[in-house]
């Protein structure tokens, strides 16, 4: 039998205001949290997370395929079932909605995106919501749900993957500690990340990575915006122990225009690489030969992505699925701090870092409102520490505040 939910996730508080009092003021009902997209890579990894964290939440699987949901329903065992929804059909969407305390949205693409509803669904229904979206764009857009969602009394983390997500937590914490340690004021904030392969990440992700090659990067120097063209810009950078030296390219990543605004950093930019090597010459070939316009498109998107797709997949059996985020902060007296991440692979990590984030919101870390994760309303500073735990867990790296000369693969004594 199922374990009791502990009094601290329930009632949650925008649960208590759900119309169905009734059933929130039953403690033995398991808190339930519905995963959309949970037959999905990315979806099924934070629902297989969130059952080891939590065996006594009940785990909803939404997606379109039965039989899909089936063996993840499978996969997990009895605390779990499968709703179908179509994120595109409101009605299901909040029909499904109307029994969880809490949904985590990964059934993307995020960019070009006309609607955020699952957010929307979510504020009208009092859920709680979490989702893992990496479009600037989309994020921004959720954002300006916030007044909503604190009339309605729903926390929300936006952006709540591990890259985005956990790396925008630890850019929060970099600037933190150089403004604890009274050291001079941040400068400059970047955010590299490698990718093996997919990553173990599945058609939606891959598709996720061609339509960000057809939007400008969004940077930021010395508090101005500049744009520059994607995957350009490339650097050489060391990603430390398990990992070494790697490629990183500029990228339109949400947490850029997030960590400039909330953490006030005034440069700031985000690159991403990937291997075996010819994969970045082709996402360098694409932006220069594909006009944006076709990049953009998510129609002829999702054809490319069916064409490479098992291409991509034999890849991946040579290319291994790790993943490493670096992150480095530079203060104005020149002294530099680096936190770095890596992980054996990209699709679990993802999962442990959603499942994280979620459990962050059940456990009552997150205000009312929508919030990035590097605000303090969406982490409270005092749960970063409990949530970085949680994702470390399993990493081959994690090192945070460290001088960059001690994080080098080989570092010098
Ligand atoms: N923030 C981060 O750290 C991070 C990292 C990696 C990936 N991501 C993002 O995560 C997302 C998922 O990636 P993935 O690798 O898990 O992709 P995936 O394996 O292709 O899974 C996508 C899931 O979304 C569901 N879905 C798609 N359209 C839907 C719709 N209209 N209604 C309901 N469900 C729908 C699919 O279910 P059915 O087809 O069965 O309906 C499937 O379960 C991507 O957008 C990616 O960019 C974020």
């Amino acid at each position: 039998m199922a374990a009791r939910a502990p009094l601290h996730l329930l009632p949650l508080r925008c649960s208590a205001t759900k119309e169905d009092q009734s059933e929130y003021t039953d403690k033995s009902r398991n808190v339930r949290v519905l995963v959309l997209g949970g037959t999905g890579r990315v979806g099924g990894s934070t629902a297989i997370a969130l059952s080891k964290l939590r065996p006594d939440l009940h785990i909803i699987i939404a997606g379109r395929n039965r039989e899909k949901g089936a063996s993840m329903v499978a996969t997990l065992g009895g605390n779990s079932d499968f709703a179908e929804v179509n994120i595109d059909n409101v009605k299901s969407l909040e029909a499904a909605l109307e029994d969880v305390d809490l949904v985590v949205h990964t059934a993307g693409p995020f960019q070009q995106a006309e609607k955020c509803s699952v957010l929307e669904a979510a504020i009208h229904t009092k859920t709680a919501y979490v989702d893992v979206c990496d479009d600037t764009t989309y994020a921004w857009r959720a954002k300006s749900f916030k007044t909503r969602a604190v009339a309605a009394n729903v926390p929300a983390i936006i952006t709540g993957g591990i890259s985005p997500g956990v790396s925008n937590v630890i850019a929060a914490e970099l600037v933190r500690a150089s403004k604890n340690e009274g050291k001079a004021e941040p400068e400059r904030l970047r955010f590299h990340y490698y990718t093996e392969g997919s990553g173990g990440a599945g058609p939606t992700m891959l598709a996720a990575s061609f339509l960000l090659l057809g939007e400008e990067v969004v940077a930021y120097s010395k508090g101005e915006v500049i744009k520059l063209k994607p995957y350009s810009g490339m650097l050489n950078i060391d990603f430390g122990k398990g990992i070494g030296k790697k490629d990183v390219y500029l990228l339109n990543l949400p947490e850029v225009t997030s960590a400039h605004e909330v953490l006030g950093v005034p440069t700031v930019s985000a690159r991403f690489g990937t291997a075996p090597f010819f994969w970045n010459w082709g996402m360098e070939a694409m932006t220069t030969h594909l006009p944006a316009e076709f990049l953009r498109d998510r129609s002829k998107v999702q054809v490319l992505v069916q064409l490479l797709d098992p291409l991509v997949r034999s890849v991946d059996r040579i290319a291994g699925e790790r993943l490493s985020m670096r992150i480095d902060l530079e203060c104005s007296d020149g002294h530099s701090v680096v936190g770095i991440f890596s992980h054996r692979s990209l699709s679990v990590s993802v999962g442990t870092a959603t499942a994280a984030f979620a459990l962050a919101i059940l456990e009552g870390s997150t205000q009312p409102g929508v919030w990035f994760p590097e605000e303090p309303e969406g982490i409270a500073i005092e749960a970063r520490e409990v949530l970085l735990k949680r994702v470390a867990q399993g990493a081959i790296n994690f090192v945070m505040n460290k001088p960059p000369w001690m994080v080098e693969t080989d570092p010098r004594v």
